[in-house]
């Protein structure tokens, strides 16, 4: 990372329920906000399902981990667009602690890598206008508005060049 922290990032998975429950806490009600377009108290036992069984080809979850403490930092995952398969949903969180260093543009690396390995021409993603960190992260590495979105969000798409 920037600080010189020793991050690793790896495909989520079943096994990793407790990390990625104590990484749900880490995210605070803004960053949830940001992440979820709307209040995000908690985490329903369907929903944590959801996010931990994954197949790694339709739905990638990638987990970044401080490798000298174990513990979860942030999560990035891509979704197929069921109708368009070249297109796939995004999102990224990063811990409150731990936002700023570098892990939220490291996990959109890996994850625009896995994406284009798994057959996917281009993330989209439905930020909120206010984001200005999230939109300078897509903005910087070629993304661009799209039509979509609805009040106060905006749609881009990030072309990922094979
Ligand atoms: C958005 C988020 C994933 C970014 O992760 P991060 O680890 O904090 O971001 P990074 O440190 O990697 O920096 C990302 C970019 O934001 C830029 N940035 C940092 N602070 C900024 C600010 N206040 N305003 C504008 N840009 C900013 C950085 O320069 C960097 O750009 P670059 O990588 O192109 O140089 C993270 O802040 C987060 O989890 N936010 C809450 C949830 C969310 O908004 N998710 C996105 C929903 S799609």
């Amino acid at each position: 990372m920037r600080d010189g922290a020793l991050v690793v990032i790896r495909p989520l998975d079943p096994t990793d329920r407790e990390a990625y429950l104590d990484l749900f806490d880490g995210i605070g009600p803004e960053s949830r906000y940001r992440r979820f377009l709307g209040p995000k108290r908690q985490l329903t036992a369907a929903e944590v399902r959801y996010f931990l069984e994954v197949d790694h080809h339709d739905h990638e979850a990638l987990v970044a981990i401080d490798v000298s403490t174990g513990t979860g930092l942030g999560v990035a995952r891509f979704v197929r667009d069921r109708m368009d398969p070249g297109v796939a949903d995004s999102a990224i969180t990063v811990v409150d602690a731990a936002q700023g260093r570098g892990v939220g543009g490291a996990l959109l690396a890996r994850l625009a890598e896995r994406a284009r390995e798994e057959g996917v021409d281009r993330l989209s993603a439905d930020v909120l206008q206010e984001n200005r960190r999230m939109v300078a992260m897509l903005l910087h590495r070629g993304g661009r508005p799209a039509p979509g979105g609805g009040a106060g969000v905006r749609h881009f798409e990030l072309p990922l060049n094979s």
